[in-house]
C-alpha cells in the first residue's frame, strides 16, 4: 500500500498542481500561502527562475546587501553581499571602512588552473605508463580540439595531463589528472565535457595502440568529472599597517595590547581545529556571500576551502597574522574556482546587477574582492572578540529580528530599541518589555 504522501510524476504536474498537492499533504491553508507571496509578478522574471531548478513551488528570498568603502588594490568597491544573517554586512561594512584609511587591501592571485579526473581500470602494467603517456596525450589533445578550440582562443583550455596509478583502490584502477585553464568562466561544463570526450579517446586508444600488447587492450573507464579541491586556485589578500596607527574606536584599546591579542586568536585557530572551524566560518560568511551575490557556485567554494584548510594534515585556519618591527600584517589565502561570465552569471538578474556594480571584474579580479570580503569579515569578527565580545555588536541585529518576529510597530521599535542599549537581549526579556508597553 503506497503512503498518501507519496507521488509518482511530481515533476510533470503544473506549478499549480505541485502547490495543491503539497497543501493537500504537507500544509494548512495559511501556511501555503506563504507560497505564493513571494511570485516575481512578471512572467518572464519568474520563468528565469523557475528554469534554475526542477520542481519550484515558491521563490525564497534573501537580502540584497552592498558593503561600501572597500579599497582593494587602490580600486574602491561597493561589495555586493547576499546573506541573511544579521551583522555580517554590517561588520563587513565596519572592516572595509577601517583599512581604508590604512592603504586598503592588497591582494593577489597565486594560481588560476582548475582540474578534472578522468578514473579507468585498465589491465596494463603501471611501469608502461611513462613510455606510453606522451603518445596518448598528443591522440586525446587532438581528437578532442572540437571541445577546446573556443576555449583555447580566450587563453584557456587544457594545460597538463599526468596518468596517477591508484592502487589503493585496486591493482588496476588509474586516473589522468589534467589541469585546465577556463579563462573568465568557472569552466564545470568545459572541464566536464573535455574529460568525457578524452575517456571515449581513452577507449579507442587502448583498441588501436600499436604499442598496446593483446592483454593491455582492455580498459574500462569508470568516470569523469571536475576536481572541486582546487589548490592551484589560490589568491591571496592581505592588510598591513604600521601598530601605532592601529587605534580603533572601540573602548579605547590600546593598538599594541589590540595587535597582540588579535595575533594570538588567530595563532589558536592555526593550531586548534575547534576554533579554526569557527574562525573559517567567520572568513567563509564574507566569502559565501559575495559568492552568492555573483551567482558562484557556493558549495564548490565551500568544499574547496576546507580541504585547502587541512592540506597539511591538520585543520587550520585560512589566515595568519604576523607582528615584525611594529608593523601588523593580517593575511588570507584561500582557493577560490570562479566565474564571473556563463552560468548563473548570465541568467540572473541580480548577479548580474552585482558584477555590474563591482564593475564587471575578470576572474582574478573578482578572487581579489572575494578575498577582500572574507579577510574584513574574519578582521571584524576577532576585532571584536578580542575586546568587546561579539554578543554586543550581534544583539542589535538580534533586537531587531526579535522585534520583527513580534510585530513591532515603529514606536515599539524605537522604544525597545532604547531600553535595552546596553542591556543583555532575549526573546522573552523583549516579549516581557513590549508586552508592557501595548
Ligand atoms: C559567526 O557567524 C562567526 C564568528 O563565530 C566567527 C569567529 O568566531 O571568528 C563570529
Amino acid at each position: 500500500m503506497i503512503d498518501s504522501r507519496q507521488i509518482n510524476g511530481f515533476s510533470r504536474l503544473s506549478k499549480d498542481e505541485q502547490r495543491r498537492w503539497l497543501t493537500e499533504h504537507f500544509l494548512h491553508p495559511e501556511q501555503a500561502a506563504e507560497l505564493t507571496r513571494f511570485d516575481a509578478g512578471d512572467e518572464g522574471l519568474q520563468g528565469v527562475i523557475d528554469n534554475f531548478s526542477e520542481n519550484t513551488v515558491a521563490n525564497f528570498p534573501m537580502p540584497f546587501g552592498v558593503a561600501p568603502n572597500f579599497v582593494v588594490n587602490g580600486e574602491t568597491y561597493a561589495v555586493p553581499m547576499v546573506i541573511e544573517e544579521s551583522s555580517v554586512v554590517a561588520a563587513a561594512a565596519a572592516a572595509a571602512k577601517y583599512w581604508m584609511t590604512r592603504g586598503g587591501f592588497r591582494t593577489e592571485v597565486i594560481a588560476a588552473e582548475k582540474l578534472g579526473q578522468l578514473h579507468f581500470r585498465w589491465s596494463g602494467h603501471p611501469d608502461r605508463r611513462a613510455a606510453l603517456l606522451p603518445a596518448l596525450c598528443t591522440r586525446v589533445r587532438a581528437q578532442t580540439k572540437a571541445f577546446t578550440e573556443r576555449m583555447e582562443t580566450r587563453g584557456g583550455g587544457v594545460r597538463n595531463i599526468t596518468w596517477k596509478h591508484l592502487p589503493e583502490v585496486s591493482d588496476d584502477c588509474y586516473q589522468l589528472l589534467v589541469s585546465f585553464g577556463t579563462a573568465d568562466s568557472m569552466g564545470a561544463n568545459f572541464i566536464n565535457t573535455v574529460l568525457e570526450a578524452y575517456g571515449h579517446e581513452l577507449r579507442n586508444w587502448a583498441l588501436d595502440c600499436p604499442e598496446l600488447t593483446a592483454d593491455e587492450r582492455e580498459l574500462e573507464v569508470i568516470m569523469a568529472i571536475l576536481s572541486n579541491n582546487t589548490p592551484n586556485c589560490v589568491v591571496k589578500a592581505w592588510v598591513e599597517c604600521p601598530i601605532e596607527n592601529m587605534a580603533i574606536p572601540i573602548g579605547g584599546v590600546d593598538p599594541f595590547d589590540f595587535a597582540r591579542r588579535f595575533k594570538y586568536a588567530v595563532d589558536i585557530a592555526r593550531e586548534d581545529p575547534y576554533r579554526a572551524v569557527t574562525h573559517n566560518k567567520g572568513i567563509m560568511n564574507g566569502v559565501d556571500a559575495v559568492v552568492l551575490a555573483t551567482g558562484n557556485d557556493f558549495r564548490a567554494i565551500e568544499a574547496a576551502t576546507h580541504a585547502f584548510a587541512a592540506r597539511d594534515g591538520k585543520y587550520r585556519s585560512l589566515s595568519q597574522c604576523r607582528i615584525d618591527n611594529d608593523m601588523f600584517r593580517f593575511e588570507l589565502t584561500l582557493p577560490l574556482a570562479l566565474g564571473t561570465v556563463g552560468g548563473l552569471t548570465k541568467l540572473h538578474p541580480l548577479a548580474k546587477v552585482a558584477l555590474d556594480i563591482l564593475g564587471r571584474p575578470g576572474v582574478h579580479e573578482l578572487m581579489g574582492v572575494m578575498a577582500a570580503a572574507g579577510l574584513a569579515q574574519n578582521f571584524a569578527a576577532l576585532r571584536s572578540l578580542v575586546t568587546t565580545g561579539i554578543q554586543k555588536g550581534h544583539m542589535k541585529m538580534h533586537l531587531q529580528n526579535i522585534l520583527s518576529s513580534l510585530d513591532a510597530t515603529a514606536v515599539e521599535r524605537t522604544k525597545t530599541t532604547e531600553r535595552f542599549v546596553g542591556k543583555t537581549v532575549s526573546h522573552h526579556g523583549v516579549r516581557e518589555y513590549l508586552e508592557g508597553l501595548r
